[in-house]
């Protein structure tokens, strides 16, 4: 974000924070704020819309939100912080950028972790594996209570002659990659340069020429205007990183059980409704942006972009964070 965006996101913040709580920090009303980063016509915008319905309908109007999508509270990694700290009630969060807030996170950063979506969406759903991981970061004021699917991600580059067909043609590219440490380590093992940037600022990037490519879901293209600049798509399948949703937990412990449980019912609720329309929405975005954007869509040799990231699953298997949910999902011990 440039000095203006930090200076006035730093204004909202203070206004924010001013007329909606008291000096001890505590909500005075239930009326919570929840900050994102997509734009409004984003599959998850309208989920995490459908989210502050679902509550503001089942608690009779007791608790009620104010959305601020497009990133307009800070990226990511600012809204989480902002998030710990009680000044944003809820947020979502890509796994990728909760990393550095725990190291469990990484797990789902791993390139080739899921045989494929069937497997991703099992364990994602699974209350035994992923509770525990909700609950990592209670200690740092964050508490998880759903997700919502970030699609399957793929490489894309802004060079319209660039052919990939083995990981060996991205061999010092400079791609965009989600700051996370375990995104840098996978462009690396794969011969790229990885660039860490927010994401508000990859369109530009890109469109400037400081990367020469980025990694993502087909409605990167569309959505965030990627495939004005970006023209060709590869279906490289590295990687299924789910979106959080994350509550600050002290605003969360102060709530009765019953609004507790309207609050997860409604998360889970509209887990489900995010599903539904993020196959759609996948679907039309591949439409348009071949269609109406001329972006080329290609397959690769995936074996070879897969047997560059081994070291990187040796790794995770034997970390002391990571080993053990590793195993879970890969069904091995
Ligand atoms: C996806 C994901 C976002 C994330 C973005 C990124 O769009 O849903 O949460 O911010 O990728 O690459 O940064």
């Amino acid at each position: 974000m440039n000095k203006v965006g930090i200076c006035l996101t730093f204004s909202i913040i203070l206004l924010l924070y001013g007329c909606q709580y008291s000096t001890e920090g505590l909500a005075e009303d239930k009326n919570y704020i929840l900050a994102h980063n997509q734009p409004e016509d984003h599959p998850i915008h309208l989920s995490l819309e459908r989210f502050t319905e679902l509550v503001e309908e089942k608690s009779n109007g007791e608790i009620t939100f104010e959305l601020y999508a497009s990133g307009q509270l800070g990226d990511e990694r600012e809204v989480i912080e902002l998030t710990q700290q009680g000044v944003v009630d809820f947020t979502k969060a890509s796994a990728s950028a909760l990393e550095s807030f725990d190291p469990v996170y990484s797990i789902f950063s791993l390139p080739y972790l899921f045989k494929d979506e069937e497997e991703y969406r099992e364990v994602m759903n699974d209350p035994n594996i992923m509770d525990d991981i909700y609950a990592t970061t209670e200690d740092i004021n964050l508490t998880g209570l759903t997700y919502y699917d970030a699609g399957i991600r793929n490489v894309y580059t802004t060079d319209q002659d660039q052919v990939v067909e083995t990981n060996e043609d991205i061999h010092n590219l400079r791609i965009r990659v989600q700051p996370s440490h375990t995104n840098i380590q996978m462009i690396e093992a794969l011969g790229g340069t990885a660039t860490p940037l927010g994401y508000g600022e990859v369109y530009t990037a890109l469109q400037s020429g400081m990367i020469e490519g980025a990694e993502n879901n087909v409605n990167a293209l569309v959505d965030d205007n990627h495939g004005e600049v970006a023209k060709n798509y590869y279906y490289t399948e590295h990687a299924i990183v789910p979106d959080i949703l994350l509550v600050n937990s002290d605003r969360f412990n102060e709530l009765s059980e019953e609004e507790q449980a309207i609050i997860e019912e409604a998360g889970l609720e509209s887990t489900r409704y995010h599903e539904e329309i993020w196959e759609e929405q996948m679907e039309s975005a591949t439409e348009i942006a071949k269609e109406e954007m001329n972006v080329e869509f290609h397959e690769v040799n995936k074996d070879s972009f897969i047997e560059a990231v081994q070291p990187l699953h040796e790794e995770f298997a034997q970390d002391e964070d990571t080993g053990e949910i590793y195993r879970m999902i890969r069904g091995e011990g």
